[in-house]
């Protein structure tokens, strides 16, 4: 099973991915983690990106595109969850044309929706494992363990550069005017599906599976 998150920042796309690398094996493939992955390695891509991600931009269509290339060739036989990628019109084709080289398709594409409001708190309260990379909240979503990460037991936790709340307002309207065109190209293909991305982590999770079980029919 191939599936799309879509959904603003802070809507979960994250947290609902890696559960669903866990769950069902499949790889997730995650642009904002890539673009990180690149500046903590002082790559010429890396420096390039890093203004425009701190200003809550988007990186350009010619350079996501070259990007997710790379690893859409690997994935034959491996069901993958798209997450960040794509995020304009030109991004969606761009994929579908990729796709059917490779001899893939999307089986699910899953908005999940949110109240803007709301988005600042999740994402202001938002901290990572330093070393995996799992998702957790000053409150929604603690480590069981204080201290310690669930998946890999890190002791080492950052927060994002980029999760403030003057480019959280950045990236929402870069959302708004960019991303959510990309809706209705979905919706034309019959492949979209929305899941209500306010109700807690457990529930939304149990959403997405039903929705991936129905289509497993
Ligand atoms: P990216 O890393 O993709 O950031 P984003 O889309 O802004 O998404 P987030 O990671 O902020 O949110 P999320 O939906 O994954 O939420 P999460 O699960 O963490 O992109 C960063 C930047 O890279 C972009 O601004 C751009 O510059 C660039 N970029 C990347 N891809 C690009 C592309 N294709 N084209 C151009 N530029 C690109 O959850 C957030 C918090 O809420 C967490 O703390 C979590 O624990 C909590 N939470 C999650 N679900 C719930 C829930 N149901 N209830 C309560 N709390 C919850």
């Amino acid at each position: 099973m191939n599936i799309l998150l879509l959904g603003p920042p802070g809507a979960g796309k994250g947290t609902q991915a890696k559960r669903l690398e866990e769950r069902y094996s499949m790889v997730q493939l995650s642009t904002g983690d890539m673009l990180r992955a690149e500046r903590v390695s002082g790559s010429a891509l890396g420096k390039r990106v890093q203004a425009i991600m701190d200003a809550g931009e988007l990186v350009s269509d010619d350079i996501m595109i070259a990007l997710i290339a790379s690893r859409i060739a690997g994935l034959k036989g491996k069901g993958f969850i798209l997450d960040g990628f794509p995020r304009t019109v030109p991004q969606a084709k761009a994929l579908d044309r990729m796709l059917d080289e490779n001899g893939l398709a999307l089986d699910q594409v899953i908005e999940l929706t949110v109240d803007e409001n709301a988005l600042i708190d999740r994402i202001s309260g938002r901290f990572s494992c330093k070393k995996c990379g799992a998702s957790y909240h000053d409150r929604y979503h603690q480590p069981k363990q204080e201290g310690l990460c669930d998946v890999c037991g890190s002791h080492d936790f950052i927060r994002r550069p980029d999760d403030n709340a003057a480019t959280v307002k950045a990236r929402l309207a870069a959302y708004r005017e960019q991303t959510a065109p990309i809706l209705p190209y979905y919706r034309r293909k019959g492949v979209l599906r929305s899941v209500d991305g306010m109700a807690p982590i457990d529930h939304v999770a149990a959403e997405i599976e039903t929705i991936l079980n129905n289509a497993k029919g």
